[in-house]
């Protein structure tokens, strides 16, 4: 498997960011584009239609078909919202037929704003989305992802960059606190389960945490949230540049996957700080 993107160190300016997939057809099937002006031979869909709906200036080339397993839930369906600005997204269920209607009515949500996807919105099982799909995002509750794991382990996995935003947390006392999971008696968190339970089949990247679902489903909500990566470099380097592509996010490396429980215990924290100061739907952001 080519590795691909060791060059891309977090730095404007590189030109071009390959993923590296072993799709059906072997080998490297997608390519994000840095810079609008390397228009590549074998562009998509989606970068055609970007070319005739934005200027020049704002649109960077390059699309990628991600799927969401919980793609129905409240994350998964404002992810899903977000990343058709620039990609195929497919929204992944356990159930066919609630993964297309829900697909329909983030069509739906998007036709109706002033919204500009380039991408489709797609409806598929959770196995379709691992059969299909070069970054798979783990949307699903916390509580049910060792159950979920477990199935998901006989997934066709091929590779995958899978971006975890799963976060576990309990209220005790009126104050929220970060709860991790356990491994072999040991405490670790949810992103290092599931790379360790997924192995070499894909590569984990931690992050999302701290973006409210009801922000990125509000289509008009700017955000203006930081979203720290922690995970292998050249993988968390492929996520921010997907991430890049929804405006009002600004993906930061953190670190390797062992950041992954600060990150997580982020979101117990936060919630900490909205109830005692009244914030509603807060996020994170970095100054300096
Ligand atoms: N909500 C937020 O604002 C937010 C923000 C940042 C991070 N997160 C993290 O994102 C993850 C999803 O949160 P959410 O609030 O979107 O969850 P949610 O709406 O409660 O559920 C998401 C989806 O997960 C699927 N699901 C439920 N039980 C499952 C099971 N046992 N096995 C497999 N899939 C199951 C369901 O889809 P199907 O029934 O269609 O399969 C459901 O629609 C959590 O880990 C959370 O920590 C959430």
């Amino acid at each position: 498997m080519e590795r691909a993107v060791s060059l891309y160190t977090f730095v404007k300016g590189v030109p071009s960011v390959s993923v590296p997939f072993d799709g059906p057809a072997g080998g490297v099937v997608a390519r994000v584009h840095r810079s609008w002006r390397s228009i590549p031979s074998h562009q998509t869909r989606a970068d055609e239609n970007l070319q005739g709906l934005k200027s020049p200036s704002r649109v960077r080339i390059g699309a990628l078909k991600i799927g969401i397993f919980g793609g129905t839930g409240d994350l998964g369906g404002g992810l899903a919202l977000r990343l058709s600005r620039r990609n195929d997204v497919f929204v992944g269920s356990r159930d066919a037929g609630r993964a297309k209607s829900v697909a329909r009515e983030l069509t739906q949500m998007v036709n109706a704003s002033a919204f500009m996807a380039a991408g489709e919105i797609e409806g598929a099982t959770n196995v379709e989305v691992v059969e299909g799909c070069e970054m798979v995002a783990f949307a699903v509750p916390a509580d049910t992802l060792e159950g979920f794991l477990e199935s998901a382990k006989e997934f066709p996995w091929k590779g995958q960059i899978v971006l975890s935003p799963v976060t576990r947390f309990e209220k005790a006392g009126g104050t929220f606190a970060y709860r991790p999971f356990s491994l072999g008696g040991r405490p670790i968190s949810a992103a290092e389960l599931v790379q360790e339970t997924l192995g070499e089949k894909v590569r984990v990247v931690s992050g999302l945490h701290c973006v409210p679902a009801a922000r990125l489903k509000d289509l008009a909500d700017p955000m203006g949230f930081d979203v720290p990566l922690a995970g292998p470099r050249d993988s968390a380097a492929v996520v921010a540049q997907v991430l890049e592509g929804i405006e009002g996010l600004r993906p930061l490396f953190a670190g390797p996957l062992a950041v992954s429980a600060s990150l997580e215990a982020l979101t117990p924290l936060l919630l900490n700080i909205a109830v005692r100061n009244k914030l509603k739907e807060p996020g994170f952001r970095v100054v300096g």
